[in-house]
């Protein structure tokens, strides 16, 4: 088995997915607003070796719960939700290996100043830049941005190709490679060989000369999140690196299974894309230590919190259910593979409002694995056989202790059993997750 790919999974939020979690007497979350902890985790994850940091983000207030943001407000269910983009200059000039996978929405924002910005982030960063790609799934963003609601499902997707179309070829057609000269005389830059993009669709209408130099990578990698099929269609020919979320072995594995037929029809190969788990990893010094983790962590989950989050994720206003009522599927404009994941994708498990609830409040949709290091690489290596998936994005309970004890306890059991590499590659994020011949490892 090859080695695992490992990226932490944060946001710019006081709760990203484990809701209530910032109570706990050791845990930062609260000072997300600062720049000491986001330098801390970076310095962390780079001494990991992780190989990059996933940040999420949202543009509204997760508002679907009893119908109003209250619910998000007193949790601090990923609210507030600063910008996620601006931290990474400071991450960046901390560490020089760690990788930067940043969300953000084209639902709401045109292609010609979001390539701006990843260009601007990927010389700043030179070369470790990597775009999630997310079309969004709450309606309050919209709503917020001047749209009555958001598109529906499938029509974001038909958006997001046509968007994907304009802002890939500002960045690989607008400057052509040595259009830069810095020559005193010829001038800074070769006119002849910086062109205009011209664009025009049912949905965008650009004529652009973009707006930065060529960098480091050219383009930021991509990065997609959706795993419903027009999700995946969307993957297969855009991403190259897939971040998936189920509760169980047999709710991800098919999945992928379908994401790399996807990539086979779209005339790629099936391992042409890095498919990253989400998972939780609560770690002890023994079996016992994390167990007593777990049920402190459990005590300080907020309920009401987990609910607000299901209810964004996946449309539906848990408030008129009992908990004890069954979760059937029930198609939204939120996400699908979301609402798949606790009714349709695993049909032996039946779920209940409160079993999604409780799941939910430690790490988000993903599994939890609990255990000394050493048995928890052991599930991580059974959920990449039975998956297929490349690696692992590692949610956490506390910040940053959960990601301390995945660097103590953890990764030193995974490298092994030759489960996870002991140093960086060389050279820029694409080049260190795909390999690159002219690479050399670097301490
Ligand atoms: C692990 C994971 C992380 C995600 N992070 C974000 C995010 O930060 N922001 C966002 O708007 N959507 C995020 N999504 C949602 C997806 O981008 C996508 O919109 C959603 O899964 C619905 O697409 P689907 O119906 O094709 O599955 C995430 C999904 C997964 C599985």
């Amino acid at each position: 088995m090859k080695p695992f790919l490992l990226n932490a999974f944060a946001m710019n939020t006081v709760t990203h997915q484990s809701p209530g979690l910032w109570r706990h007497p050791r845990d930062r979350s609260r000072e997300f607003n600062r720049l000491p902890l986001w330098l801390d985790l970076a310095r962390l994850w780079e001494r990991g070796l992780f190989d990059g940091v996933f940040l999420a983000d949202v543009l509204g207030p997760y508002d679907v719960y009893s119908g109003n943001a209250r619910g998000a407000v007193r949790s601090g269910a990923q609210l507030p939700a600063h910008d996620p983009m601006l931290l990474v200059p400071a991450m960046a000039a901390v560490t020089r290996n760690l990788g930067f996978g940043v969300t953000a929405s084209l639902s709401y924002e045109p292609p010609y100043l979001m390539a701006r910005r990843f260009s601007t982030l990927d010389h700043l960063t030179e070369g470790r830049i990597g775009w999630n790609v997310v079309t969004s799934y709450l309606d309050s963003a919209a709503r917020a941005l001047g749209m009555s609601r958001q598109r529906a499902h499938d029509d974001r997707y038909d958006f997001a190709e046509d968007y994907m179309a304009a802002i890939t070829r500002l960045w690989r057609d607008s400057w052509e490679a040595g259009a830069v000269l810095t020559d005193p005389v010829r001038g800074y830059a070769d006119p002849d060989r910086v062109h205009v993009i011209r664009h025009k669709s049912a949905f965008l209408s650009m004529e652009a000369l973009h707006l930065c130099e060529p960098s480091p990578q050219g383009m930021p990698v991509v990065y997609q999140a959706g795993s419903s099929p027009r999700g995946q269609e969307f993957a297969a020919r855009h991403a190259e690196c897939v971040f998936v979320s189920g509760p169980s072995a047999s709710v991800v594995g098919p999945r992928v299974a379908r994401l790399r037929q996807s990539l086979v029809a779209a005339g790629r190969a099936p391992d042409s894309v890095k498919v990253l788990s989400l998972a939780t990893a609560i770690l002890g010094a023994t079996p016992a230590e994390a167990r007593d983790k777990l049920s402190d962590y459990r005590s300080y989950v907020d309920p009401e919190g987990a609910l607000v989050l299901m209810a964004g994720w996946l449309g539906v206003d848990w408030s008129e259910y009992r908990l004890d009522q069954k979760v059937r599927f029930i198609e939204t404009d939120a996400g699908r593979a979301a609402m798949e994941n606790f009714t349709r994708a695993d049909p032996a498990r039946e779920w209940t409002v409160g079993d999604v609830a409780e799941h939910v409040g430690i790490g988000g949709a993903g599994p939890v694995f609990v255990g000394s290091g050493g048995q928890v690489a052991e599930r991580m290596r059974d959920w990449a056989e039975q998956t297929g998936v490349d690696g692992f994005n590692l949610a956490y309970a506390l910040l940053p202790e959960s990601f301390e004890d995945a660097i103590n306890l953890l990764v030193p059991e995974l490298q092994t059993r030759g489960l996870y590499k002991t140093a960086y590659a060389a050279g820029t994020l694409r080049q260190k997750l795909f390999g690159d011949p002219a690479a050399r490892e670097v301490a």
